[in-house]
């Protein structure tokens, strides 16, 4: 029997080409879409798709109980830039949607949810190199207190109420389908756009800033992976670290020079220097290694060829 899933915010950067990997291994009509806008056109025909906002509680339940959904993918959220800009919003939109979802797997609504938690769950105080999966966490971005909080209430609701929650902390994402929306780790998104646009960019991260990163192809895989494993093999239910690499802007600019030689880079680093500042540059994901064998695939030299060949 295949299952019945419903994606929230299935038209972001992550969510549409989820939404479409979803199925193809489930079956388009298995897989319904959710968002409080349309997506593009291939997704909104390929399957269903409702309107829905992910704070409507009776919205998300009567869609669940409407399609007999069995798995819930709640990718909506306020990222970290956007989320400063409107904390109070940032705030509702993260944690009501999340509470919405955990609470129909406490009533035997729904058996299995996916929620994204980030490397924004650390902060300032956070060992920055290698960061281990249980460590000091001061959060100081309204998204970062979200996303932390997230975790500790996905746990609790795994120990308390037996809900099969399952999460990972996404480093950044670098994709070329959909556009990313308000993180801080965009820039490594733009880079390509102007660097096939325009042969220059100019950074809002200053040169030597290194965050984690992870090509969408990893992040995908990681996260059908975590949801397929067994659930005694899923041990961590508040969120696992993954690792796939680590870079700065001018590492990435030298990256792309190798295919575009012309292309310059110069750096105006605006508010969400702070926010990467407060973020690890590498993550140590050994739990997710070991508990249900993740490994990542691509490092910077294969993401920059494939950015570049499906962006141009
Ligand atoms: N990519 C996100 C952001 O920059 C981090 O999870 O906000």
């Amino acid at each position: 029997m295949p299952t019945k899933i419903l994606v929230i915010g299935a038209c972001g950067q992550i969510g549409t080409e989820l939404t479409m990997r979803l199925r193809e291994i489930h079956g388009n009509d298995h897989v319904i879409a959710g968002d409080i806008r349309e997506g593009n056109e291939m997704l909104m025909k390929s399957g269903p798709f409702e309107i829905m906002d992910a704070m409507d509680a009776d919205k998300v339940e009567n869609i669940c109980l409407h399609y007999e959904v069995e798995e819930v993918y709640l990718m909506a959220a306020m990222l970290s830039a956007t989320g400063e800009k409107f904390p109070d919003k940032a705030w509702k939109l993260n944690m009501n949607s999340l509470f919405n979802v955990l609470d129909l797997a406490k009533e035997g609504k729904i058996n299995k949810i996916f929620w994204p938690s980030s490397i924004a769950v650390f902060g300032p105080t956070t060992p920055k190199t290698n960061t281990p999966q249980h460590t000091i966490m001061e959060p100081s971005t309204v998204y970062g207190i979200s996303k932390q909080t997230g975790e500790r209430w996905c746990e609790y609701y795994h120990e308390k109420y037996g809900v099969d929650v399952r999460s990972i902390r996404y480093p950044g994402l670098i994709s070329w389908q959909t556009l990313p929306g308000g993180g801080t780790t965009d820039y490594a998104i733009d880079i390509f756009h102007q660097a096939l646009e325009n042969n220059s960019y100019t950074s809002f991260l200053s040169e030597n800033t290194a965050l984690p990163m992870m090509y969408m192809e990893d992040a995908l895989r990681a996260t059908l992976e975590i949801m397929d494993a067994p659930a005694d093999q899923v041990k961590v239910r508040s969120s696992y670290n993954l690792s796939g690499m680590s870079f700065t802007p001018a590492e990435l600019a030298n990256q792309i020079k190798k295919h575009l030689p012309d292309f310059s880079i110069n750096y105006e680093p605006d508010s969400r220097q702070q926010i990467a500042d407060s973020w690890p540059s590498s993550i140590e994901d050994t739990a997710a290694r070991e508990d249900w064998k993740w490994t990542a695939r691509y490092d910077l030299e294969k993401v920059v060829v494939e950015m570049l060949e499906h962006l141009k």
